[in-house]
């Protein structure tokens, strides 16, 4: 069995806050992204999303728990480079070119030179960048910082994506042109962990979608076609021994194996319901109660 891309096991964050308060950023937070698949990490302003994100990428450590890349501990070296990751607020030497910046990024990675310029160019065309590509970037408009910032994680070519609201500034055009990369990277069979708010974009490329309130996972969702059931199918809810609801979408044929595989893990089947619902819906609700929908 090959590891999974990500595995988040019982992970916590606590910051020391202004006047000796502590603020409990992530609490218990369990997750596995298998590879290949196109995750959406949703949640409100200060839910824990860049916390989770910094944990994975090796930025922070934990206060607890573990976080692991492709089975090495997050902290290590080599789970860093096999990572593209889009920071929340990218930011670059503003006196470089957006060519000069990505040949910078190859030389880190230790790209072959040949290797650098071909993966510039191609970067910089996926990302309708090549005209600007020999202008500094302190020229460049917040869209374009995010294209640049999205176009140096995809430069080494690595297997898996970490984006911190990659469709963050971008005008619609923007947003569809990042879709559209996000996308042809799922035909490749790369995977993609990436937080947002906006529940569309997710709807539009995930396979899955998490939703994190206040530093707890408290759902989380199959998608297909922006609803997390279809008609015909059920969604069945099933409660982890780890206090976290799941939603998968069965069809009637799977119902059985789908309860008993539940069973045999140590969860408890909450319910099962034969109707459509829509992912802002349980977004929505979930936030508002806090507690998983
Ligand atoms: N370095 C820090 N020191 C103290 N508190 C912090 C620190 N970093 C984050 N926090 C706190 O941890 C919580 C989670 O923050 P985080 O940045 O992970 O949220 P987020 O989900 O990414 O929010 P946003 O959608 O606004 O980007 C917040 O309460 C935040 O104030
Ligand atoms: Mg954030």
């Amino acid at each position: 069995m090959p590891k999974p891309a990500i595995e988040i096991s019982q992970l916590r964050k606590i910051f020391k806050g202004k006047k000796k308060t502590l603020v409990h950023a992530l609490q218990d937070l369990n997750l596995t992204i298998p590879s290949g698949e196109v995750f959406g990490f949703i949640g409100p302003n200060g839910a824990g999303k860049s916390t989770t994100i910094k944990i994975l990428t090796g930025q922070i450590k934990a206060s607890s728990g573990t976080a692991q890349i492709s089975g090495m501990k997050a902290s290590n070296s080599r789970a860093r480079i096999s990572i593209g990751y889009l920071p929340e607020n990218p930011s670059f030497y503003p006196f470089m070119t957006a060519r000069e910046y990505l040949h910078f990024v190859g030389q880190v990675f230790k790209m072959p030179t040949n290797e650098i310029h071909s993966q510039t160019f191609r970067v910089l065309e996926l990302l309708d960048l090549t005209q600007a590509a020999d202008r500094p970037v302190k020229g460049f408009s917040k869209g374009m910082i995010q294209r640049l910032g999205l176009a140096q994680t995809l430069l080494h070519d690595p297997a898996l994506y970490i984006l911190d609201e990659p469709m963050s500034g971008l005008d619609p055009v923007g947003r569809a042109l990042v879709k559209d990369v996000i996308l042809a990277l799922k035909q490749q069979g790369k995977t993609i962990f990436f937080s947002t708010h906006i529940i569309a974009d997710v709807e539009a490329v995930c396979d899955r979608a998490g939703i994190i309130v206040n530093g707890r996972l408290t759902a989380l969702e199959d998608v297909k076609d922006g609803l997390i059931s279809q008609e015909g199918s059920y969604i069945i809810y099933i409660q982890t021994s780890h206090g976290v609801l799941e939603s998968h979408i069965v069809g009637n044929n799977q119902l059985n194996d789908t309860i008993l595989q539940a069973v045999a893990r140590g969860a408890t089947i909450e319910r099962i319901e034969p109707q459509l619902k829509n992912l802002e819906k349980i977004f929505l609700s979930t936030i508002k109660s806090g507690l998983p929908v």
